[in-house]
């Protein structure tokens, strides 16, 4: 579908951030989610969402908590204020199963880490940081980062070619963020 300016895309924002930082491995993933709470698809997830309600939103709640509870929990992370916004928005906006086709692809913007490091955030970070990284790679600093693309093959894993798996291992990432990505390998990854 089309969507207006300003509307969250469930399928290629919210997705994939609570796929990457709360639905990987040993999480709210599978039989043995904790307390039941799986957030794998869009039934589950707004189970634990009161559309148009943000703050009476369990999922918005746990994720914005000072408190033990917070999510994604300690040592991970918390998510940045960025991603935070977004949920917010998404659930304030309705909580629908937007699926847009344009949403805003940024490629002709200059390439830089900062554009860069919002997509490996909302992508890849939940599974690639200093406190778990799995594949004993790490996409949430700039060195890291660079490392990955130089020695570990991170542009084949953005299509699983070259044998490489594909990443995120649920099925890949949008067509726009494989291009924002890419024109920042092809431009020597500036910072
Ligand atoms: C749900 C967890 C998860 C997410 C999200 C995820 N990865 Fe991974 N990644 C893994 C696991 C597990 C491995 C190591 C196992 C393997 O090789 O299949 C891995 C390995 C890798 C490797 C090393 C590949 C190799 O051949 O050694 C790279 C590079 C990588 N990921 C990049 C990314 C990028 C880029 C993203 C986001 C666009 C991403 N990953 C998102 C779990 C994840």
């Amino acid at each position: 579908m089309d969507c207006d300016p300003g509307t969250v895309d469930f399928t290629h924002e919210v997705l994939p951030l609570i796929q990457s930082n709360c639905a990987m491995s040993g999480c709210h993933v599978g039989v043995n989610a904790p307390d039941g709470v799986r957030l794998t698809n869009y039934p589950q997830i707004i189970q634990h969402v009161k559309a148009g309600k943000p703050d009476q939103s369990h999922l918005y709640e746990s994720i914005v908590s000072t408190g033990g509870h917070r999510m994604p929990p300690a040592p991970m992370s918390p998510l940045s204020q960025a991603l935070k916004d977004l949920i917010r928005l998404w659930i304030a906006q309705g909580a629908l199963e937007t699926n847009c086709n344009n949403a805003g692809c940024d490629t002709l913007a200059q390439a830089s880490w900062a554009q860069v490091s919002n997509v490996f955030n909302a992508q890849c970070v939940g599974c690639h940081q200093a406190a778990g990284a799995s594949g004993n790679v790490r996409l949430d600093d700039y060195a890291e980062a660079v490392y990955a693309v130089n020695s570990r093959g991170l542009a084949s894993t953005l299509h699983g070619t070259n044998g490489a798996p594909l990443m995120p291992p649920n099925g890949g990432t949008s067509a726009c963020d494989v291009a924002i990505i890419e024109r920042w390998i092809r431009t020597g990854t500036p910072q």
